[in-house]
């Protein structure tokens, strides 16, 4: 899609990989739906971009109902109104470095609602607001397609979003939307403890900077690549472990004291005694 002039929706927009896919796309023209939690940021935010008063903002707690149903209302009303929208870019996410048994219910439920059902129900909105032709692209994960210990629930949500992707496009075929799927490997935002940080350096995995994660987005939505996994050797592992998923593990295996010492450092600082 030529995304120039086209008003696209971009939740999560004042994260790391957010704000600078907010940059990116209106560098090339694109006008913007901010939506956030904060009003203060995603206002500072559209100030930073080229042509600010193009852009819009929406302020929603997408765990919550009410939060989902604002985005809703506003994008009907705006529909409405005349304007015409052409992408919904899902892009909020969170996860937490932890075993699955230190981890309580709410958080469990809450970081599966946000990486799965919010992009879900969002989805099913957009359906009935976007303009044809029209783009949803889901940020996704390479833990989508690899489970990784400390990562559990997020490898859960994730994975249901890759399918989930899957299963719309081909179910909204020849209807004029497209959906889209994103697999970023590690980037550097602050979505990553410390301590995953020190874990990731010394393991040697590579971590990407967020504006190149952007600039793949990008590409994304104008080639309309149905699914796009970003970073080498990552892409490769993906494919490993759908046919010889023994392989992978094998590889993990020999991870698994660091991990074990890097996740012990991580309960330990977001227990409730340190907080
Ligand atoms: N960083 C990585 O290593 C990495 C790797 C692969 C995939 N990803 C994926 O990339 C996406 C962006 O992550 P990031 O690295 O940019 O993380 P980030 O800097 O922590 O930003 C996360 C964004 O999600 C939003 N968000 C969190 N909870 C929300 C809620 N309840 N309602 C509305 N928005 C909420 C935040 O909004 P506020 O601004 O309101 O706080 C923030 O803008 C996520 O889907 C993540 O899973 C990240």
């Amino acid at each position: 899609m030529d995304i120039n002039e086209k008003y696209l929706v971009l939740t999560g927009a004042c994260g790391g990989i957010g704000s600078e896919i907010a940059s990116v796309l209106a560098h090339a023209g694109a006008n913007l739906i901010l939506v956030g939690r904060n009003l203060s940021k995603l206002k500072a935010l559209q100030l930073a971009l080229p042509r600010e008063t193009a852009h819009k903002t929406l302020v929603a707690d997408l765990n919550t109902d009410a939060g989902i149903q604002s985005v809703h209302d506003r994008c009907q009303q705006w529909k409405t109104e005349g304007l015409v929208i052409h992408g919904l870019i899902n892009n909020a996410g969170s996860n937490q470095f932890s075993r699955l048994n230190q981890r309580d219910a709410a958080s469990i439920s809450e970081e599966i609602h946000l990486n799965l059902t919010v992009p879900i129900l969002l989805s099913q909105q957009a359906i009935q607001w976007l303009a044809r032709p029209g783009l949803i692209l889901n940020v996704g994960s390479t833990f989508s397609a690899i489970g990784y210990p400390g990562y559990t629930t997020y490898c859960a949500g994730k994975a249901g979003l890759h399918r989930f992707s899957e299963a719309l496009d081909r179910e909204l075929d020849g209807t004029g939307i497209r959906v889209l799927y994103l697999a970023p490997r590690a980037t550097d935002t602050a979505l990553n403890s410390t301590t995953v940080n020190e874990l990731n350096q010394h393991l040697g995995n590579q971590v990407d900077p967020p504006k190149w994660v952007a600039e793949q987005l990008l590409l994304s939505l104008q080639q309309e690549t149905p699914v796009r996994w970003l970073g080498w050797p990552e892409k490769l592992w993906v494919r490993v472990n759908q046919i010889l998923p023994s392989a992978v593990a094998g590889a993990i295996r020999k991870q698994s004291a660091t991990i074990r010492q890097f996740l012990t450092k991580a309960e330990v600082h977001s227990s409730p005694e340190v907080l």
